[in-house]
């Protein structure tokens, strides 16, 4: 079976509700840098989301609450260079949001205006809903984030479903409220039961993207490093592995290695030429 063709004009914000509307479900995935996010656009996939999970990912940190803004504003600077259809997200890190609606608002402004994000993602719920409100009004469209919020993960008892408890999947169901009347334009559910989503996504207007949020919520993301094989380490229950790229990569060097020690690398294909009489006449000159 052949896929549908490809979409060709920038993803809006628009189209992602249309989306919703048709029941088309949204592909969205994370990318880092150059290769990632031209590898992701020639996919064809939605939105493409510049996380702060580039903390863990590429820059070496425990978890995501270390990343400056500076640092994701290089990644992203790189990412908007490779993507031509998705439409862009720039996730506002720990720190960067949190204190007053100023803060917030010139933070989304610096990933707009330095790195041409389309949107800006942050974390939290109802008590974050003021902070997408004030950036929204600002003129930069808001992404919420609900359920399990990494940066917060500590206050939430550790990296684990949220919304296991009738009380707490209603309090999830009154924070994505919260978001969508403060003018979020979609939100990510995180680590939330399927049952909690089956409910309480009928009762959004916005579309909702899961991850390990269970088959009925408008979209899925993962971690391109997730996906794709590129991480080693510890992955969480809702990763699922399309590809081992990181065996490929080790395979690939050590394969070089080999090689390089075996003066097997380079061959003749892969040298420079010079025209036997210019390689006498250097001779000479060299004496
Ligand atoms: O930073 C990130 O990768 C994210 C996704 C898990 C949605 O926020």
């Amino acid at each position: 079976m052949s896929s549908p063709p490809r979409e060709q004009r920038p993803i809006t914000l628009l189209k992602l509700a249309e989306k919703r509307a048709l029941g088309e479900p949204i592909v969205m995935v994370t990318a880092y840098d150059h290769p990632s996010a031209a590898i992701v656009d020639d996919a064809g996939v939605d939105v493409v989301l510049v996380g702060d999970s580039a903390a863990n990912n590429v820059l070496g940190y425990r978890d995501t609450v270390p990343i400056t803004m500076d640092e994701l504003l290089m990644l992203a600077r790189a990412v908007r260079r490779g993507l031509k259809t998705p439409l862009m997200v720039g996730d506002l890190p720990f720190g960067t949001y949190e204190a007053s609606d100023e803060q917030a608002i010139a933070t989304a402004h610096r990933f707009v205006k330095e790195a041409g994000c389309d949107a800006v993602k942050l974390e939290g719920g109802g008590q974050m809903a003021q902070r997408a409100r004030a950036i929204i009004e600002a003129g930069t469209p808001v992404m919420g984030h609900v359920g399990l919020t990494p940066q917060t993960a500590t206050a939430l008892g550790g990296y684990r479903a949220q919304g296991r408890t009738a009380e707490r999947a209603k309090q999830v169901l009154e924070d994505a409220l919260a978001l969508q009347e403060a003018g979020c334009f979609a939100i990510v559910f995180e680590a939330i039961p399927s049952a909690v989503s089956e409910l309480i996504v009928p009762k959004l207007e916005v579309p909702v993207i899961g991850i390990g949020a269970g088959p009925s919520t408008d979209g899925q993301v993962l971690v391109f490093h997730d996906l794709l094989g590129i991480y080693d380490g510890h992955a969480a229950r809702f990763v699922k592995r399309y590809a081992n790229v990181r065996e490929q990569m080790v395979a690939g060097v050590e394969a070089f290695a080999e090689d390089v020690r075996e003066r097997r690398y380079p061959e003749p294909d892969h040298e420079y030429t010079m025209a036997p009489d210019e390689a006498a006449r250097l001779q000479e000159l060299l004496g």
